[in-house]
């Protein structure tokens, strides 16, 4: 059985399904890989370290898609890919079938089993699998990084001849795994951290890394039983606002990370409670690409409203690509081995394995 892997859309993705690292632990399940030439060149990996461990290069994508069984991808494939897919070949990736219907039905008419893995279930079999987690825990890391990056004030509390430098504050909505990893990070680098959530078991895990956690009051427990978080009601927004107002006028940087499973992400900051912060603060809006938190978020921009920045993110881990990539295509490797069977030689769709069933698109 042979694995095969395309380059992406560089214009707008750097992030590669394979790495020499992991090509050498699918090799070592007993399957053959080819890729493209120069498939990661452009994030500094060489064909010759695909080679060094055992991987085929071919001339072209075609070459590729006619040679492989199994087509790992970070993205959708482009139309002119899908034309030349073989039938019946499986397709791993992270698609967002939501945003991707027409491509992926062109994909499901030529009998192609394709697998998207945000749809993994969230139950430990699956964490070594989980692309949302381990891309997530990166963009909480990347979004202090980058808001610090704007703030024109240093972070920790600095005691010096000069003078005391008091130590910035921030504040974290939604706290997931971007928002825990923002926590953290946060702290490392000496900020005075809060938090909030919708799903009061968070507070726990906010305060086990050092950070306040925001209690919205008097307001209703936002948990559904699958552990999301579920729509807030009119009477959750209300106090939530009332909460904010005060931790505005306080914060320097705020980092937005909530999100609904299958939803546009939740308006939190609005123009209103924006008007509250100090000039120089730092909206920092990780939600920008599914909605936004913020009023005046905008994809791929920094708006100034007021003197507060408001950064709409874009395709986040472009700016970490070697890292995401080694992180998603170890989350690959656990997802194939979990779907190759050494005894048969074959790949096993075996639907009774929840991660597989649940994973499959079987219809949009
Ligand atoms: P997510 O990316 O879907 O959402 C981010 C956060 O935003 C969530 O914590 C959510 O509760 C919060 N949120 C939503 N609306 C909000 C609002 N209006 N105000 C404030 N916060 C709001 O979340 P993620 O990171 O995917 O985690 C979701 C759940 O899955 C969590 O319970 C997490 O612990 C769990 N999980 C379990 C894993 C496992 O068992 N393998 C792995 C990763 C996550």
């Amino acid at each position: 059985m042979i694995i095969g892997s395309t380059k992406e859309d560089l214009s707008l993705e750097k992030r590669v399904a394979l790495t020499p690292e992991a090509a050498k632990n699918i090799i070592g399940l007993g399957l053959k890989i080819c890729v493209e030439k120069n498939y990661a060149d452009h994030i500094g990996i060489k064909d010759e370290e695909y080679q060094k461990v055992g991987v085929e290069i071919k001339n072209s994508s075609n070459e590729v898609l006619n040679s492989c069984n199994l087509l790992i991808k970070v993205n959708c494939p482009s139309d002119g890919e899908i034309n030349n897919i073989k039938e019946k070949t499986i397709l791993v990736g992270m698609f967002n079938p939501s945003q991707n219907k027409n491509r992926i039905n062109d994909i499901l008419k030529k009998k192609i089993n394709i697998f998207s893995l945000e749809l993994l279930p969230r139950i430990t079999r699956a964490q070594s699998m989980d692309v949302l987690s381990s891309q997530s825990n990166l963009a909480g890391y990347r979004a202090v990084i980058d808001s610090i990056f704007e703030f024109e004030k240093a972070i920790p509390m600095m005691m010096t001849a000069a003078g005391t430098v008091p130590a910035a504050k921030v504040l974290i909505i939604g706290a997931g795994v971007a928002g825990l990893q923002a926590i953290a990070t946060a702290k490392r680098l000496g900020a005075i951290v809060s938090a909030t959530d919708v799903r009061s078991a968070s507070k726990e895990q906010v305060e086990s890394l050092g950070g306040k956690f925001l209690t919205v009051e008097g307001a209703e427990d936002l948990e559904t039983s699958g552990g999301y978080a579920k729509e807030a009601t009119e009477n959750y927004k209300k106090k939530q606002a009332e909460m904010m107002q005060d931790a505005l006028k306080k914060n320097d940087i705020v980092i937005c990370t909530a999100l609904i499973p299958g939803k546009p992400a939740p308006r939190i900051l609005t123009e209103q409670l924006i008007k509250l912060m100090k000039s120089g603060s730092i909206i920092y809006d990780l939600a920008a690409e599914q909605g936004g938190n913020s009023a005046y978020s905008q994809p791929g921009k920094i708006n100034t409203v007021d003197g507060v920045k408001i950064i709409g993110v874009k395709s986040l881990m472009n700016r970490l690509p070697l890292t995401a990539s080694s992180l998603y295509a170890k989350n690959l490797f656990s997802f194939i081995r979990n779907l190759y069977s050494k005894e048969k030689k074959d790949f096993n769709l075996n639907l009774e394995d929840e991660i597989i069933n649940k994973t499959l698109i079987k219809k949009l």
